[in-house]
């Protein structure tokens, strides 16, 4: 304070004296010539509610008051959960009291306090799990254009699930008669089994022992891979001893046949008479004509 005390500015405009009150006292804790810095030592005041007052007397005995009011803590600060302002509670009521040192200056202990889980972190919570359901859901079942991608390739429910896009070496999976992959054999395999084979074969696909083969269990309908079916019917075949058993007959080659009318009779074929093997895709009989 004396530094402001040793240059005061013009004694006319000024107040001549200020005098400090605390708490409606009648006696000034201090006395000034203004203006004047002091400190106040909050630590020899209890905690709690306080007033200061001032007063401040110029030169021709004017009195100018103003009063302010402060809250003094020095004691450890008090955080509570279970009651709250203004609550309407009945019966038996569980109260958690905690108590933080003034001296420490981030409060710590506050957030070690309990607490009540607030409204928005459940929400956040259950936003969180029904995404997590909605996602389960939604992918389990590997959605067709993630398939044959890296991840998913390994997955042999995935392949078993989804038909082979084309170009795909994995063949369908025997699906029971009707269609696969969009394709659907059961509408003309029979009728082209009729019209080119059943005169060999038979209709029931039994053959004729010892001249044309049964496809009835024949290793080459029922193989998984149905590469060498497709050759067979797009190149012929002969001189083929099938079961250990020689056919003099001639199987004769059909290229003259669609892509789709191949492939027909093939699933034809591989899904009848008791056969279930793995189904071909036109796509897959015209790759095998390139070849
Ligand atoms: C002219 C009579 C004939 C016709 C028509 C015929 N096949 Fe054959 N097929 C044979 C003979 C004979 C063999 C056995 C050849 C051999 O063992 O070398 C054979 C073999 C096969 C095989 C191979 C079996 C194996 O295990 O290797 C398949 C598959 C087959 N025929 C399917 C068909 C289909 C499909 C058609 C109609 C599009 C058809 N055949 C029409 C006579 C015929």
């Amino acid at each position: 304070m004396s530094e402001y005390l040793a240059a005061p500015p013009e004694p006319s405009q000024q107040a001549a004296l200020v005098e400090l009150f605390l708490d409606g006292s009648l006696t000034p804790f201090a006395t000034y010539h203004p203006p004047a810095v002091f400190s106040l030592d909050t630590r020899t005041l209890e905690d709690g509610p306080h007033t200061l007052q001032i007063r401040a007397t110029d030169t021709l005995g004017k009195v100018g008051r103003r009063s302010i009011a402060f809250t003094v803590q020095n004691g450890p600060g008090i955080t509570l959960t279970g009651l709250r302002e203004g609550s309407l509670v009945g019966g038996t009521v569980e109260v958690a009291v905690n108590a933080f040192g003034g001296e420490e200056p981030f409060d710590p202990h506050r957030a070690e306090s309990l607490a009540t889980v607030p409204v928005w972190v459940w929400v956040m919570c259950s936003l969180v799990v029904l995404w997590a359901a909605w996602y389960a859901i939604e992918f389990f079942p590997t959605p067709q254009q993630f398939a044959n991608t890296a991840t998913y390739a390994a997955n042999p429910a995935a392949l078993a699930a989804q038909p082979a896009p084309a170009g795909a070496n994995a063949p369908p999976a025997f699906s029971g008669k009707g269609s696969a992959g969009g394709f659907d054999y059961a509408a003309s395999g029979a009728t082209v089994f009729t019209a080119n084979c059943a005169s060999c074969h038979g209709a029931g696909g039994t053959g004729v022992p010892g001249v044309f083969p049964p496809l009835v269990n024949d290793p080459v309908v029922t193989a998984k891979d149905p590469a060498q079916h497709v050759t067979i019917l797009l190149k012929g075949l002969q001189g083929k001893a099938i079961g250990g058993k020689p056919y003099s007959g001639q199987m004769p080659s059909f290229p003259q046949l669609s892509d789709a009318d191949i492939a027909a009779v093939i699933d034809h074929e591989r899904t009848s008479w008791g056969n279930q093997a793995p189904i071909v895709t036109p796509d897959a009989v015209k790759q095998a004509r390139g070849h």
